[in-house]
């Protein structure tokens, strides 16, 4: 038995593929095109193992698909790949439609077809599971209930819109073509390998470089934190005993406005890597212009999941960010090697020169 998994060498994706080989012996094929966000050296531990198997290439590549399904017959697909980062999306959306949209397409074509020649007893067992986000559900006010499953869909960027594009492909291939399909609409997860462009690495970077930590407008936006760990194993629990055709909400039920979890970070950082002059590094905080269109809030009832399938999260968020903190203070060289030339140009283009 094996798995494909698109986007690998991403940060959720790798931690998926870490975690699943760390468990069982079944192999997994990483499809992963590596854009700036993909990174062999976040599964340098698995290098050499030969269940894991990386091919360099493109979800939209329908031929290459179609020639790794075929090779390697695999009993489910992960689908990760995707552009994940909503302020990249407001700067050039072109990439989102052609990879979370057109790509997600397309692999959805080459998966249909290697399924549709399965033996019957295959087939039934086949799963492709499609991870996407809580944004495709819009924002929340403060008083408002936590996102479900029946929540309106209202994206509100072009990431979130082209998540909510691919999250309606997947449902139309298992009501037209019957592909056993499942969707997780996830919170914000943090961890090891996360770019440095999403806050908490990025504020993680900025303090110990010394730059100002960007908060956006007046930074009370809320968002529901949950460790990247916990989101595999509900990944796991999904593909083990989720029923087909299902949606289900994963989620942290830590809300934290964006202010608080920066200043977190700087507290442990205080104590764990203290500046030179004694200082706090909540000097750094500085506020800056807010995202356009920058959704308020974020929450996720993740009941069904927990009631269906008795998936909690396991680390809390204090525990988390704690563990999240001294991962990249005991990896400089991986965020050395994420952050050079194409991060830098990011950083200037998006922040403007004063960071
Ligand atoms: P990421 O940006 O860190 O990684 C994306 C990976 O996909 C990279 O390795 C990249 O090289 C690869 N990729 C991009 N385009 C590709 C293509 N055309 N073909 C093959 N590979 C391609 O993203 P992430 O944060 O790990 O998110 C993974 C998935 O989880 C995404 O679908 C995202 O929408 C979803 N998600 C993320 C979060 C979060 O907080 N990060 C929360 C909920 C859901
Ligand atoms: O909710 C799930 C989503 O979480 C995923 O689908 C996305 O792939 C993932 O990127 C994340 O989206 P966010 O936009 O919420 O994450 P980001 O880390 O970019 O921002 C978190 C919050 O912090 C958001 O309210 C914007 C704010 N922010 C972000 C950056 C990069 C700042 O205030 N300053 C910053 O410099």
């Amino acid at each position: 038995m094996t798995l494909l998994v698109t986007g690998g060498a991403g940060f959720i994706g790798s931690n998926f593929v870490l975690d699943w080989l760390a468990g069982t012996d079944e192999p997994v094929v990483n499809l992963d095109v590596l854009t700036y966000a993909g990174n062999r050296q976040n599964l340098a531990a698995v290098d050499g193992d030969a269940r894991h198997i990386f091919v360099h290439g493109d979800i939209g590549d329908f031929a290459l698909v179609s020639k790794l399904l075929a090779e390697h017959q695999p009993r489910a697909v992960l689908h990760f790949a995707a552009e994940s980062h909503v302020d990249r999306s407001i700067h050039g959306p072109e990439d989102f439609i052609q990879t979370n949209i057109v790509g997600t397409f397309r692999l959805l074509e080459a998966v249909r077809a290697y399924h549709g020649q399965l033996p019957e007893t295959a087939q039934n067992a086949f799963r492709f599971l499609h991870v996407s986000t809580d944004e495709v559900y819009g924002s929340l006010g403060s008083d408002d209930p936590a996102f479900s499953e029946s929540s309106r869909y209202a994206p509100n960027s072009p990431y979130a819109a082209s998540k909510a594009a691919s999250d309606h492909l997947v449902r139309a291939y298992r009501h037209t073509y019957g592909l056993p399909v499942l969707t997780s609409n996830c919170s914000n997860n943090y961890g090891p390998y996360q770019f440095p462009e999403k806050l908490i690495p990025l504020v993680i970077h900025h303090a110990l470089a010394g730059r100002a930590l960007p908060v956006y407008g007046d930074g009370l936006q809320v968002r529901d934190w949950l460790y990247v760990g916990d989101h595999c194993a509900a990944l796991r629990r999904m593909l083990d005993a989720g029923r087909i055709g299902e949606t289900y909400n994963v989620g942290g039920c830590n809300e934290k406005t964006n202010l608080e979890v920066v200043r977190t970070l700087c507290t442990l950082l205080d104590e764990l890597r203290p500046r030179a002059d004694g200082q706090s590094y909540a000097m750094q905080i500085d506020f800056v212009a807010d995202r356009p269109g920058h959704d308020r809030r974020y929450a996720i009832d993740a009941g069904k999941l927990e009631r269906e399938l008795g998936w909690r999260p396991a680390e809390s968020f204090e525990t988390g960010i704690r563990r999240t903190v001294r991962w990249y203070l005991d990896h400089p060289d991986w965020v050395e090697q994420v952050t050079s030339g194409a991060y830098r140009e990011w950083v200037g283009r998006h922040y403007g020169a004063a960071a």
